[in-house]
């Protein structure tokens, strides 16, 4: 079985994300992962909707969007405009809301009936608890193996038990659990052990400059499935 690899845009050179665009895809990958930031829900401020058009008319590649911002809801009808083909929003940007999760339900449901795909992501210290109150509404689950914010960070080896757990309720009811920060071929094995099959990559495929994409792209291709 194949693993998903979808190259983190936010870790490449962020002056030349055209040509990194055209080396991960020319390296084989299988999604583009896009990390909008909103300097609230994360300190940092990464790119917005202009950015998310200007890559989807770049690529033929599917776009997954992951948003850490607070008002996920708002982006909504431009990422159906746009064509992406997965959106995934933070279950914690809901908590404190007088809505709290009915909102979260809401903007699932929403994202869904726009003919997306609709995913949840957990910081690593939000209780898997959240996955099974959503299950229904969800595509793709998204375990953050760093606190959301920042490429280069080192991955959370106390998260490979919850991929385990959450992968066991999830793949049986058809839900891709995804990773995301810290994934190297190392620790990304460690997380295809625990059950995830889809593997998002910043800082490791783009280390060794834009040369180094392709074969940043086939060490990880080694983690694919019998
Ligand atoms: C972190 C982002 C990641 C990040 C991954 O908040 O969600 O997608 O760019 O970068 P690495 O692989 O370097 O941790
Ligand atoms: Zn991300």
């Amino acid at each position: 079985m194949r693993v998903q690899i979808a190259p983190s845009v936010y870790a490449c050179p962020l002056l030349r994300i055209g040509e990194a665009i055209d080396a991960v895809e020319a390296a084989g990958v299988d999604a583009l992962h896009l990390d909008v930031m909103d300097g609230h829900f994360v300190p940092a401020i990464s790119f917005g909707m202009l950015f998310v058009r200007e890559m989807r008319a770049r690529t033929s590649l599917p776009i997954d969007v992951h948003l850490m911002v607070a008002q996920p809801e708002n982006l909504l009808d431009e990422l159906v405009a746009i064509g992406v083909r997965g959106v995934t929003v933070h279950a914690e940007a809901f908590d404190g809301r007088p809505d709290g999760f009915r909102d979260l339900g809401e903007v699932l449901r929403t994202i869904r009936a726009a003919g997306m795909r609709a995913g949840i992501a957990l910081k690593p210290g939000t209780p898997d608890t959240v996955f099974d109150a959503f299950a229904a509404d969800i595509d793709d689950l998204l375990v953050m193996t760093v606190e959301p914010g920042a490429s280069g960070q080192s991955f959370r080896a106390d998260q490979v038990e919850k991929i385990r757990r959450i992968s066991g309720r999830a793949r049986p009811i058809g839900i891709e659990v995804a990773v995301d920060g810290g994934i190297n071929p190392e620790t990304g094995a460690a997380c295809v052990s625990a059950g995830a099959r889809y593997l998002v990559v910043g800082s490791a495929l783009f280390a060794g400059g834009l040369d180094g994409v392709a074969s940043a792209v086939s060490r990880m291709r080694g983690l694919d499935q019998p």
